[in-house]
């Protein structure tokens, strides 16, 4: 019988690996998984039973050998047993269809991911015509999940569209956003899916070489998929004639070099032609010119992953999960300050409060929520009062916030929101490429600007040169970073104005 111990880096992080020798070292035959994204119990160790899989987490190395007393290699009764898994509310309430596999399947086995619906998408697609493939991802409504929420079959329809023997799909893996973590965990607990994914979406536009550029940060999430990749040519799922098919596909892995600006497209795609990354102005847009000058498909990880489920399942089905023009499943990215941090895929709609109370269960400090930034650092901070938000994009745009890669950092009410809001200056300065001045002096001078009103100087004046920053800089920027800077620090000073009086400010 067979125990499952994650090998996803967040399990790793808090000892994982040491389970699992534990676990081999008394002869114990140990599988590894993704991790199911519960990560106040992590270690998360699973076994089957005949009502399914049993959990007990949080497990040390020290419990292992108290865990096989108690029989766990059968469900066996102990404290840290938590029940049959898919039966615990956090996970039986989701919609997942993304992260359908995640924590269930063994990622590096091809036999696991077939067994477990594996390849049925692309089967399905390739009975397809290319037009009929980006009709269905149209159709399912799906929309870009690294963070704009583009359509992606539109984005797709623009790429099939362009003539030329050459075309691209890349899959954007440099998941810069604080708090974020879901790319990671597709590309280490399911990377088949993002192969095939991309593998469709060749099909679907006529494209011959696919990229998937990861950032340093996740050299476990760089190895799991440069040997998923193999795996999956060893298997015929890639190269010459894919499936019995005449399509062609080729996927290789870039690693970035720590730019938080190569997330976003362009400079992602310079980074990829081994230049350094600077943004390009658009237009052309990348799906018309991208990667080397040829049509390109630039899709998140995410958004990729998410293809073989709407093709196997068809798009009337996911279609009608959500609400109006947000229509799926979200992955969440709970973090921060909260007692139950990890994934929550539901569907879109849920209100902000659900997610953090319901399923956060609130702080881990015990003290009350004061605020919640959604979206990465360069998402509002949204206040309790609105916590009745629905998750979806054009309700979070109305409320001037954004849903962008699903990012949801809670704070509880020690945080000092003026200090938060010079931080998004200061990341901007930090990160900014420096092609256009807006951003490039803009965050440097909105941290400078931060720092009178909290000491005082000429507070009037500078409220008012804060906001005439922050207007040149959303509109005048090149791209998101500088674009979207203003708006952590709008939300700040709209929903928490008596943070920015006057203070002796600390030293950073
Ligand atoms: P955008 O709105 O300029 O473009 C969205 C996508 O649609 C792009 O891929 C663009 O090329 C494509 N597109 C636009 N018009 C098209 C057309 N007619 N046909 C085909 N494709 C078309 O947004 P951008 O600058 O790409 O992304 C900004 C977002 O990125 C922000 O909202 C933010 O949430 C997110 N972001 C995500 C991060 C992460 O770590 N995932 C980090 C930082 C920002
Ligand atoms: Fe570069 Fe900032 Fe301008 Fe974007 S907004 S192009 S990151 S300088």
């Amino acid at each position: 019988m067979s125990v499952y111990v994650p090998r996803d880096s967040s399990a790793r992080s808090v000892g994982a690996d040491e389970v699992a020798d534990a676990l081999l070292g008394l002869g114990v035959e140990v599988v590894r998984t993704g991790s199911r994204g519960m990560f106040w119990l992590e270690p998360f160790v699973e076994v089957d039973t005949p009502s399914g899989r049993v959990g007990y987490g949080p497990v040390t190395e020290a419990d292992v050998p108290g865990l096989l007393a108690a029989g766990m290699p059968d469900g066996g009764a102990h404290p840290l047993r938590v029940g049959v898994v898919d039966d615990i509310p956090w996970l039986a309430r989701q919609n997942r269809i993304t992260f359908a596999r995640m924590g269930v399947i063994d990622p590096l086995s091809p036999d696991d991911y077939l067994a477990h619906g594996g390849l049925a998408g692309l089967r399905r697609a390739l009975s397809l015509r290319p037009e009929e493939v980006v009709e269905e991802v149209t159709e399912s409504g799906l929309r870009g999940r690294g963070g704009a929420g583009f359509p992606a079959g539109i984005k797709w329809r623009t790429v099939l569209g362009c003539d030329g023997p050459l075309k691209f799909v890349c899959a954007n893996a440099d998941e810069g956003d604080s708090g974020t973590f879901a790319d990671r965990m597709m590309l280490e607990g399911d990377p088949f899916a993002l192969i095939e994914g991309m593998t469709i979406a060749a099909h679907a536009v006529g494209a011959t070489e696919g990229y998937v550029y990861i950032r340093s940060e996740y050299p476990d999430a760089v190895a799991t998929f440069r040997t998923a990749i193999d795996l999956a040519a060893s298997r015929g799922w890639l190269g010459p004639g894919i499936l019995g098919s005449d399509l062609n596909f080729a996927l290789h892995v870039r690693v970035g070099a720590g730019a938080y600006i190569c997330g976003e497209e362009t400079s992602m795609l310079e980074s990829l032609e081994g230049k350094r990354g600077m943004v390009r102005a658009k237009p052309p847009i990348p799906a018309i010119e991208g990667l080397f000058g040829k049509p390109t498909v630039v899709n998140n990880v995410l958004t990729l992953a998410t293809v073989p489920a709407i093709l196997s399942s068809g798009a009337a089905a996911y279609r009608k999960l959500g609400l109006e023009r947000s229509r799926g499943t979200q992955v969440f990215q709970l973090g921060g300050n909260v007692s139950r941090g990890g994934i929550v895929e539901t569907a879109f709609g849920l209100t902000l409060g659900e997610l953090v109370h319901d399923y956060g269960g609130g702080t881990r400090s015990g003290r009350p929520v004061r605020a919640v930034q959604v979206g990465g650092p360069l998402g509002a901070y949204v206040p309790t009062s609105q916590f009745g938000l629905p998750l979806e994009y054009e309700s979070f745009a109305a409320a001037g916030a954004m849903l962008g890669h699903g990012g949801v950092v809670v704070f509880d009410d020690t945080v000092d929101m003026a200090a938060q809001a010079r931080f998004a200056f200061e990341f901007c300065a930090e990160e900014s490429c420096g092609k256009c001045t807006p951003c490039r002096v803009g965050a440097v001078r909105g941290v400078e600007v931060i720092d009178r009103i909290r000491t005082g100087e000429d507070r009037e004046k500078n409220l008012v040169l804060l906001e005439d920053l922050c207007v040149l800089m959303t509109d005048g920027s090149l791209c998101a970073m500088g674009g979207l800077t203003p708006m952590p620090v709008r939300s700040a000073l709209t929903h928490f104005p008596t943070d920015f009086d006057p203070r002796p400010v600390q030293p950073v």
